[in-house]
């Protein structure tokens, strides 16, 4: 089973230019109780090097590009995001890391839940320890 699991939202266009609607739990599996995006993000960053126990989460990158390593303590997976009509899931226990974000690279992500330091795990050892 690939570890990058991706949903194409619909671009309505017309004259005037494009416009995509995320629907939770229509375009996206899960209720969506935040959104975070992050931007500016400097040359030569990777972010990430976490999984949630229980969190669920698609990434959309909005403008530019990045990366996204996914990790199921089996198997890595690598993508690109460069297109604002394709969310990529971010599911439970999937170790993730981000980089090689272009200058302009807005990454927009929806959660389902809070934000919950408790949520996390940190330690790539931990995850694995947890994964068995
Ligand atoms: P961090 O988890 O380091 O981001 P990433 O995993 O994408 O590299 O988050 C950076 C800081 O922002 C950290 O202090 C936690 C805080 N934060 C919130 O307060 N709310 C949020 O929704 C998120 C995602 C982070």
């Amino acid at each position: 089973m690939s570890l990058l699991n991706f949903y194409d939202f619909n671009v309505l266009g017309d004259s005037r230019g494009a416009l995509v609607s995320i629907e939770a739990e229509r375009s996206i599996p899960f209720e969506i109780r935040r959104v975070y995006y992050i931007f500016g993000t400097q040359k030569g960053v990777a972010r990430g090097f976490h999984a949630h126990k229980e969190l669920q989460q698609v990434a959309v990158c909005l403008a530019g590009s990045c990366k996204f390593l996914m990790d199921d303590g089996k198997h890595k997976e690598e993508t690109v995001l460069d297109s604002n009509s394709q969310g990529l899931l971010i599911d439970v226990m999937q170790w993730h890391e981000m980089y090689d974000f272009s200058e302009d690279c807005i990454l927009m992500v929806l959660a389902s839940d809070h934000y919950d330091e408790s949520d996390y795990i940190r330690s790539y050892d931990e995850f694995l320890r947890e994964i068995k």
